[in-house]
Formats: structure tokens, sequence, C-alpha cells
């Protein structure tokens, strides 16, 4: 049986290493900030309350968790006098706290819930005053150790800058995630002190405290310290960001994924993909991205907010909150902007540019276009090199083609315009009016032939010699071979 449990997620330090008009917490790292990485491993422990607290940039930091996590209560620490002053100021800002409260730190990204919970587990299982989530690291520079006696009990964390030479040799050190006894940790936070190399109030004192009050404390050291590795510049951010795509990317071929090549594929945490989808090198699968069963994703192809039907294909293409359905198949060279919406079987093709278009079953723009402020109906073809002219300039317009029409290459719709059903357009047509069901519209007159043009009126030129030289074998020379030749194409 768990106990209620409160966590407390420390944030207010200034990040000062990365250099950065953003707040270190806010800066995001697949596909969320690091701050969020955190408050999602943290709900693993279905936690009574969550605290985060704020310092620098507050506003900032406090906006963000209010809209992610609504149910984050923020407590604010104006200066920064250490991390027991920080959970202090979140003591002051809980409603009540009892039973057992995890403190985290708002900058470690790879943190995972199952950890915390593990560690929860063993702390109330332990009946302890507080317990240390430690690690046993090669280089435990920078970090606080974990003292023990020559009994192997855990005395005391002493910080680096206040360590002796022999306990700076010590290679356990504290990961910066404690459990607390909700009680014990009331009673023990005014009695830290400050009397210390950096001036502050170290929430790590509490361990001395509970063993002097002759309280059980305790320390549990994770295997995968990696967890808990805080980033602090940007050198870290990148580092840290590509070990947590490596563990996402191993995560999914686990689950069923085929993945080519897993240095060059990118997943957010958030995405989700079915069983048996192969991504293809140079793939980014970024925020809420949603893929289905079977679905072939790349090569070179970045998809943000998208939702990707079973078994459609998708090649080099760039997409944004766009939806693709089952067995369509986009690219290569495909821009899917917002509002995109490609019917099951349908198709968008090479270098065609999508944007708050509804596609229907079907539907196909194979070639060349752009599909602005669109609807298409099922089963109709779009002829290569099209344009749906949604702009007038001052304001946007829709376009609207029925179901199982025909428009041949090379037209404009000068939105806004419907064309029927079962409709059809000629070459090069621009439509500037509605066209009714199953109606043939054709705006383009008819073509004329000026006889000998380039002889009279480009001489000397080889386009003239050319055309002299077809006439004189008796090529193509009279009006009815240029029609043969036009309707044959
Ligand atoms: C802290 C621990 C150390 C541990 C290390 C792990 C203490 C005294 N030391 O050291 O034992 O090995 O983390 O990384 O706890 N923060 C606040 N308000 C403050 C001070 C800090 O919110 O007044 C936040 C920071 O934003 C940061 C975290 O607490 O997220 C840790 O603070 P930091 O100053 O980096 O502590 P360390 O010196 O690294
Ligand atoms: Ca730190």
């Amino acid at each position: 049986m768990s106990k209620e449990l409160t966590v407390i997620v420390l944030a207010a330090g200034g990040g000062t290493r990365m250099k950065s008009k953003t707040m270190k917490v806010l800066h995001p790292i697949g596909g969320r900030s690091m701050i969020g990485h955190v408050l999602v491993a943290a709900q693993a422990l279905d936690p009574k309350q969550v605290v985060a607290v704020v310092g620098h940039q507050r506003e900032a930091v406090g906006a963000h968790i209010h809209e992610s996590f609504p149910d984050v209560v923020l407590a604010v620490q104006e200066e920064q006098h250490g991390t027991g002053h920080a959970v202090q100021m979140a003591v002051e800002a809980a409603a009540g706290m009892t039973g057992t409260v995890v403190v985290a730190y708002g900058d470690t990204p790879l943190l995972r819930g199952e950890s915390l919970r593990d560690f929860a587990d063993e702390h109330e299982a332990a009946q302890r005053a507080v317990s240390i989530l430690s690690g046993i690291v090669t280089d435990p520079f920078g970090y606080g150790r974990v003292l023990r006696n020559d009994e192997g009990d855990v005395e005391a964390i002493v910080e680096e800058k206040d360590a002796t030479a022999e306990q700076r040799e010590v290679r356990e050190i504290n990961s910066g995630i404690l459990a607390f006894d909700a009680e014990f940790l009331r009673r023990a936070l005014p009695r830290i002190g400050n009397d210390n190399a950096k001036g502050e109030y170290y929430l790590t004192d509490t361990i001395a405290i509970a063993r002097e009050d002759g309280l059980t404390v305790g320390a549990y050291a994770i295997d995968d310290v990696m967890q808990t590795e805080g980033v602090n510049d940007r050198v870290q951010l990148a580092r840290i960001g590509a070990e947590l795509n490596r563990r996402i990317v191993e995560g999914w071929m686990r689950e069923g994924v085929t993945v080519m090549d897993p240095a060059t594929t990118w997943i957010d945490a958030d995405v989700v993909l079915g069983a048996d989808v192969t991504i293809l090198p140079g793939t980014q699968l970024l925020g809420a991205t949603v893929v289905g069963e079977d679905a072939v994703v790349g090569p070179d192809t970045t998809l943000k907010d998208c939702e990707v039907g079973p078994r459609a294909r998708v090649v080099r293409t760039q997409g944004e909150l766009a939806v693709i359905g089952g067995d369509a198949t986009v690219g290569p060279f495909s821009y899917l902007r917002p509002g995109t919406v490609l019917g099951a079987r349908g198709k968008i093709g090479g270098f065609v540019e999508t944007k708050n278009a509804v596609i229907g079953d079907g539907a196909k723009v194979p070639h060349l276009s752009y599909v602005g402020d669109a609807e298409i109906g099922e089963g109709t073809n779009i002829g290569a090199g099209t344009i749906f002219a949604n702009y007038d300039g001052v304001r946007k317009h829709r376009t609207k083609i029925g179901k199982h029409a025909r428009t041949a290459s090379n037209n404009t719709f000068v939105a806004p315009v419907e064309i029927g059903d079962g409709a059809a357009t000629g070459a090069g047509t621009v439509v500037r009016h509605d066209v009714p069901p199953g109606a043939l519209a054709v705006s383009s007159g008819p073509q004329r032939d000026i006889e000998g043009w380039a002889l009279t009126k480009r001489p000397g030129t080889a386009q003239a010699e050319a055309a002299e030289a077809a006439l004189a074998d008796g090529l193509g020379s009279g009006p009815d071979d240029a029609r043969r030749v036009a309707e044959s194409d």
C-alpha cells in the first residue's frame, strides 16, 4: 500500500551556463520542455499533489507549467538560497503534506517514472525518515558524496565544496532525488543552517539531522545513473537529447518498429507508432505524431503533429498538423501544411504544397501543384501544375471540387469557385466561375498557327534554319498536320 505522496520539483535556479534568453528548464528536448519530462515522470507516482518551485523567469516557467500541467502547484522562491530553502518554499505553498515527499529537479529529462516509483516504494518499505537516490559514478566531481560509516550505514551527504580530500574520493553520489517522510521533512527544514562553503541552505543536511535524531536513513543506488543527470549547458543538452532519442528509438524497435538507421532517426517522446511501421533514414517524427500499422515513412521526412494512416507511404516530405489516410501515398518532395487531410488511398505527389485542404478518398494531386483552402471530392484527379488561387491579395477564399472530377494540366482555380461532381476541365483552363456537374470547362481559345512565322520573323537563326529544313523535308507543313500533332498529345 503506497502512502499519500507529494512531488516537489525544483526549478528556481538561473541556468546561466545555457547562455540563453530561454530559461533552462524550458528548453525543448525530445518534443517536451526539460521540466515537462520530469513532470510527466512524476505522474507515475500517482501523487496527491505536485509542487514546482520557480524563481528565475518565473512568469515564463510558471505560464508553461500552468498551460501544460494545470494541476501543478507553483511555489515562488524569490531568491535562491539553496535546495533546502527551495523545499521550504514548496512546503509553504503546498496544501498540507502527509505521507511521502519526493524531491526532484526540473533539469533531468531522462528521468523515468518507473525509477521514481521503485525509489518511492523502497523508501516506504524501509520506513525511513529520508532516502537518497544515489548512483555510483566514475567521475563524482561536483556532486554531493554519500558518506557511510564502517557498518556501511549512510551518515550524511557532503557537498563537493565542503568535502575533504578523502571524502572527495567517494564515488557514491547524491543524484539530487530524495524521498522524505513528510512529518520529518517539516520538522527538519527549519533546522538546516547555511554555515557552509556556498552559504546556502542545503537540503542534503537533512540526512545528518535524521541521524542525530536516531531516525533511519538510507541510499538506494540507481543502476542507470544517466536518468538523474542534469543539463547545465548546451553541450549537455545535445548529448542528453541524443541519449533520450536513442532510448526512444530503441524502445520502438523493441515494440516492433523497423528503424533502418537509428542514428539519423529522431522520434519525440509523445509520438505513437503502430506495429510493423518502417522508418527510413533521415526521418524526424515530432510532437504528437501518430503513425499507423505497416506505414512506411522516409527517407528524409519531417512530420510534426501529423497522423499517418495504416499502410500509408510518405517519402521525402515535410508535414505539420496534417492527416494522411490509410494506404495513401505522399511525396517525394511534398509540403503538407496545417489543415491538410488526405483521404484513404489518396495521393499527394512530387512538388505539391497543400494547406487547409481536404482531399477525398482515392483523390489524387500527383504533380507540381499548390492546393490551398480547398476541398476535393473522392476519386477526383487534379492535373499536373494546378494552382488553387486562394488569395485575392486581401482575403483567402475556398475552392470546392466535387467527386470523380478530372481537371487537366496547368489549371488555375480562382477562388471562390466550385467545380461539380464528374466535371472536367481542359488543359490550361483558368476557372473563374462555377462548373456544373458533368460539364467540361475550357477557357483557352482555339489554337491558331501563323504559317512560316519563324522564317519571316526570325530569319538567320537556328530556329529558322530548323524550320526551313523540316519544311523542305515535307514534314508537318499544313494545318492538318498541326491539328493531328495536337490531338495525339
Ligand atoms: C545538488 C545537491 C548535490 C547533488 C546534486 C545533483 C544540494 C545542497 N546539493 O547540488 O548533493 O549531488 O544537486 O545534481 O542539494 N534550486 C532551486 N533553488 C535554489 C537552489 C537550487 O530551485 O535555491 C534548484 C536548481 O534550479 C536545480 C536544483 O535545485 O534544479 C539543484 O541545484 P544546484 O544548485 O544545481 O545544486 P548542486 O550544487 O548541483
Ligand atoms: Ca546541479
